[in-house]
């Protein structure tokens, strides 16, 4: 889905920039152009800021720490 229609950036690319350690829209839009703009997609940018980053990695390890024996093993989810 695309965050920033000023520049055509997507969750994904916003999430990379997270990861990559941007800890606020002026660093995100550094990086990838997001933000740059209008200014409409600042909220979503800091949802993504404060998700962290890619949600997916966070529920994996969340997964991680609570999944017991017998439990559907990590590789099939
Ligand atoms: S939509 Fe991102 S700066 Fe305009």
């Amino acid at each position: 889905m695309i965050v920033c229609l000023c520049h055509g950036v997507s969750e994904r690319a916003v999430d990379s920039c997270v990861d990559a350690g941007a800890r606020s829209v002026e660093e995100v839009g550094l990086m990838s152009g997001a933000g740059m703009g209008c200014g409409a997609c600042h909220c979503q940018i800091k949802e993504r800021l404060a998700c962290g980053g890619c949600p997916a990695v966070e529920l994996l390890e969340a997964r991680k720490s609570t999944q017991s024996v017998g439990d559907t093993p990590l590789s099939a989810v």
